[in-house]
């Protein structure tokens, strides 16, 4: 047997279901399970028949559908759950049964003399129907190791193709769980596996100490989900097993980020912005020497090139962004901007990081749009004043002063709210110049949180059917609207201008 490969079971849509507060329907499950399929692992367990009749359709739906991984069904060791398992049409069986003393006692109140009948029976009935057939001793890592040993050896005898070691409450560290493999690996023939929950955090720490004592299978789940804080998560187990520990597996790593944004959006669990390799952090920079390093030769401050998990660097900027980082972002995307546009961009960054912001490659390319937009386009009309009041007695007002051919020119409006008060009032005041209407009006939050940099994109249309579309990008949403209007009716004067010439 190959030794360096390493077979992912991978669990996201049975015990990653398990996590408080997560239900997926069978329509959901199969979304995910195609694309667990496409990642490339080696095993989905795709559910607990016995848990619903739900819980059935979904995992008889994805034995179905002509996966390249095995499909797996859960059952107890009870021959109830097994032929439950069987009418969903899985190849492949995941049995388990209590072994610690205190889960024998309290929670299936049996003998261990009963226990070992029932897991001898369960996998005996799993074989005879010709499906293979994972066993588990759950509680293994609390489970007295005289015992463990008699359990295993008799669901080997018994004819279970693997032998999975649940460390169920998540008590092991990497040196116990070494220990406990290479032990029963010195007494077994089939191949081990291992289930680690993440208690103390060390739930890969504990996975991958036992593929070094010799297991060669890992259960995981996408996100780490599962039950309580969860189980060994696929992305970082995989990533760890390529670049650290020398190891193969059958899975595509370019798509351990898309797989891992589905598995969020569907179960409706937000990823940690500093969880390895999916967090929105794992591989942004923060300005300064960091971000100067990554830009000249990215192994400086990485430890490997985020294209292999199907990610992207990105540099955030902040107070202490340098115009080095910034043009290097910017350029990056594409955005070449002059010398005099750069030096505006690093200054409205560094005025947003001395409010105690970073400022994201999102935001960052809003803010250049705006501002290289804003110096192509000829400035006819400029904002000199704005002040608005809202609240929860007042109407919303905004008053306005504008700078047109060097004249100032003022107007107070109320709106329903401070932007329409302000859009308003800037069109009192053009309203000899163009008759401008907002036919569009787009609002985007770049990054999370009330002080997001905001992004406004409009279309605005004049009475004789010129069209133009502009932006604005700043922390007020009532300025990225006034910003983004203005854009809009300098640009159609431009064009008036331009047609009269
Ligand atoms: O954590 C556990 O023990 C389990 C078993 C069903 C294997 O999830
Ligand atoms: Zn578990």
């Amino acid at each position: 047997m190959d030794q360096d490969y390493i077979r992912i079971f991978d669990t996201t849509l049975r015990d990653g279901e398990q996590t408080p507060g997560v239900s997926l329907t069978p329509e959901e499950k199969m979304e995910i399970a195609l694309q667990l399929d496409k990642l490339g692992v080696d095993v989905i367990e795709a559910g607990f028949p016995s848990a619903s009749k739900g819980e059935q359709k979904a995992v008889k739906e994805i034995a179905r559908a002509g996966l390249k991984a095995h499909v797996c069904a859960l059952a107890r060791a009870l021959r109830s759950d097994i032929d439950l398992a069987l009418q969903s049409d899985v190849k492949y069986i995941h049995t388990f049964i209590s072994t610690s003393e205190v889960q024998m006692k309290y929670a299936l109140n049996m003998t261990p003399e009963q226990v070992i009948e029932a897991v001898i029976d369960s996998v005996q009935y799993i074989k005879d129907h010709g499906v293979i057939c994972e066993f588990s001793p759950m509680d293994a890592t609390r489970t007295d190791i005289g015992f463990l040993k008699k359990v295993c050896r008799a669901a080997e005898e018994a004819g279970a193709d693997y032998i999975n070691i649940p460390d169920t409450v998540g008590v092991m560290s990497p040196k116990s769980m070494a220990n406990l493999i290479r032990e029963l690996k010195a007494t077994l023939k089939v191949p081990l596996s291992v289930h680690c929950h993440n208690d103390f955090g060390l739930a890969v720490a504990n996975s991958l100490a036992a593929v070094e004592a010799g297991a060669t299978q890992v259960h995981v789940t996408v996100n780490g989900l599962g039950e309580r804080a969860g189980n060994a998560s696929l992305e970082e187990v995989v990533m760890c097993l390529h670049l650290l520990y020398n190891k193969r597996t059958g899975v595509n790593t370019k798509l351990i980020y898309e797989t891992s944004r589905l598995v969020s959006r569907l179960t409706g669990v937000p990823i940690q912005p500093n969880k390895a390799i999916v967090g929105e952090n794992a591989f942004a920079h923060e300005s300064g020497i960091h971000t100067k390093g990554v830009v000249v030769k990215p192994i400086t401050f990485e430890p490997f090139n985020p294209e292999i998990v199907g990610r992207q660097r990105k540099l955030v900027a902040g107070k202490h962004a340098g115009r080095h980082g910034i043009r290097a972002t910017l350029e990056e995307a594409g955005i070449y901007p002059t010398e005099e546009q750069l030096k505006e961009i690093v200054e409205r960054v560094k005025e947003i990081g001395d409010k105690g912001k970073t400022v994201t490659d999102a935001d960052l390319l809003a803010i250049a749009r705006v501002v290289i937009g804003r110096t192509r386009e000829e400035e006819i009309v400029r904002l000199n004043d704005l002040v608005v009041t809202t609240g929860l007695k007042f109407t919303p007002t905004a008053s306005v002063k504008l700078i047109i051919d060097g004249k100032e020119y003022a107007a107070a409006e109320t709106g329903v709210g401070p932007v329409d008060a302000a859009i308003k009032a800037i069109q009192k005041i053009i309203s000899n110049l163009a008759d401008v209407r907002l036919t569009e009006y787009r609002l985007e939050a770049l990054t999370g949180g009330s002080d997001a940099v905001a992004e406004v994109i409009i279309k605005v249309e004049d009475k004789d059917g010129n069209i133009v579309s502009a932006r604005g990008a700043r922390e007020d949403i009532v300025m990225a609207s006034v910003e983004a209007m203005i854009s809009g009716i300098n640009k159609i004067l431009s064009k008036r201008l331009k047609a009269t010439q």
